[in-house]
C-alpha cells in the first residue's frame, strides 16, 4: 500500500495517519482467533496487568504464531513506513495489548522513542509503530489518544515511571502535557482519538505524545502495534530482555497482500520455546561487544 502526496503531508502535519476498516472481518478473525491461545501462555513474554491475571500486554508473537507472523511482514502495514523513511525495516517491538473489559489498565502519557532511546540507544527517531485494532474501539473501552504535531516537538522530557501500571514506561509529565494540547488546538483538537470498526489501521510517528484509560467498559479492545525501525538506526544496547526490544535487524521481506487469508510459509523461530538467551541483557553499548547484526 503506497501513502498518496495528501497523506504524506497530513502525517507530517500531525504525526499519525488513520485508516478506519482497512482490514476485512475476515482477516481481522484470522488474527483474534489466535490471542486466546496466546494470552493463555505462563511466559514471560505475557506481561499481566496489575494485581489481575488478563494480559497488558503479549509480546514477539511474530516469532511464535503463524497468522502474527504474516501481519508482521503484511504489506499494507509494512510498505507505507517504509515509503516514508526510503529504507527497508527491522522489527524492533511486535505487541498484542489486551486492554481487557474491566481489566485494561491505563497507559500514561509518553513518546515511544523516549523509551526506545533512553533504554535501547536507538539512535534516532527513524522509527514508527503500526497500530490495527482486533475489536472494534469505541469512547469507552480505552481509545488511544494523541496530541496532533506533537512529534514536531522532538524528544521531550520524561521520568521512569515503575510503579503505576505492571509495565516501565518513559512518561511525559503533566504541565508539559497541558502546554503541549493547548498548543496543539486546546479543547479544539488539543486531543484526539481515533476510533472505528476491528480492522482499522493507525500508523503513527515516534515521537507523537499518546497515551489510554483505562478500560471500564464490558467491551475488549485488543490491538497490535508493529514498531518497525529503519535498518540503519538499529537499536545500541540490549538493556532489555530480547522478547520486548529484538536484536535481529533482518530486513522485513512483505508477503502478497492476501497472506492474512492463505497460509504461505513463514519461519517461527521461538515456535519450541524462546531461547534462554532473550532473556540475557547488558548496560553495555552493543559496539563494546561480539554480537550478531
Ligand atoms: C502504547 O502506547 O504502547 C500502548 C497504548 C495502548 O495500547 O493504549
Ligand atoms: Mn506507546
Amino acid at each position: 500500500m503506497r501513502l498518496t502526496p495528501e497523506q504524506i503531508v497530513q502525517f507530517e502535519r500531525d504525526g499519525y495517519l488513520f485508516f478506519p476498516g482497512l482490514f476485512s472481518p475476515e482477516e481481522t478473525r484470522r488474527l483474534t482467533d489466535a490471542v486466546p491461545d496466546l494470552y493463555a501462555r505462563r511466559e514471560a513474554y505475557n506481561v499481566r496487568e496489575k494485581g489481575s491475571d488478563a494480559v497488558r500486554t503479549n509480546f514477539a508473537a511474530h516469532l511464535y504464531s503463524e497468522p502474527f507472523a504474516r501481519l508482521a511482514r503484511h504489506p499494507r502495514m509494512v510498505q507505507p513506513v517504509e515509503d516514508l523513511f526510503g529504507e527497508k525495516l527491522y522489527m524492533h517491538q511486535f505487541k498484542i495489548n489486551g486492554k481487557m473489559a474491566f481489566e485494561g489498565d491505563v497507559w500514561q502519557w509518553h513518546q515511544d522513542y523516549g523509551t526506545w532511546r533512553n533504554d535501547d540507544l536507538m539512535p534516532t527517531e527513524r522509527a514508527m509503530n503500526v497500530a490495527i485494532f482486533l475489536d472494534d474501539v469505541n469512547p469507552f473501552n480505552g481509545p488511544l489518544m494523541f496530541i496532533p504535531g506533537s512529534h514536531r516537538k522532538g524528544v521531550v522530557d520524561a521520568k521512569h515511571d515503575l510503579t503505576t501500571t505492571s509495565y516501565p514506561l518513559w512518561t511525559v509529565d503533566h504541565a508539559l502535557i497541558a502546554q503541549l494540547v493547548e498548543r496543539a488546538g486546546g479543547k479544539q483538537g488539543g486531543i484526539v482519538s481515533p476510533q472505528g470498526p476491528a480492522g482499522s489501521m493507525i500508523l503513527f510517528h515516534s515521537c507523537l505524545v499518546h497515551a489510554s484509560s483505562s478500560n471500564l467498559s464490558p467491551w475488549n479492545r485488543v490491538s497490535v502495534y508493529l514498531s518497525l525501525c529503519a535498518v540503519s538506526n538499529h537499536i545500541r544496547r540490549f538493556k532489555r530482555p530480547e522478547y520486548i526490544a529484538h536484536r535481529v535487524f533482518d530486513p522485513i521481506e512483505c508477503l502478497p497482500d492476501d497472506c492474512l487469508l492463505k497460509d504461505y510459509p513463514v519461519e517461527l523461530p521461538w515456535k519450541n520455546g524462546m531461547p534462554g538467551s532473550a532473556l540475557v541483557t547488558s548496560l553495555e553499548p552493543i559496539d563494546r561487544h561480539e554480537v550478531a547484526a
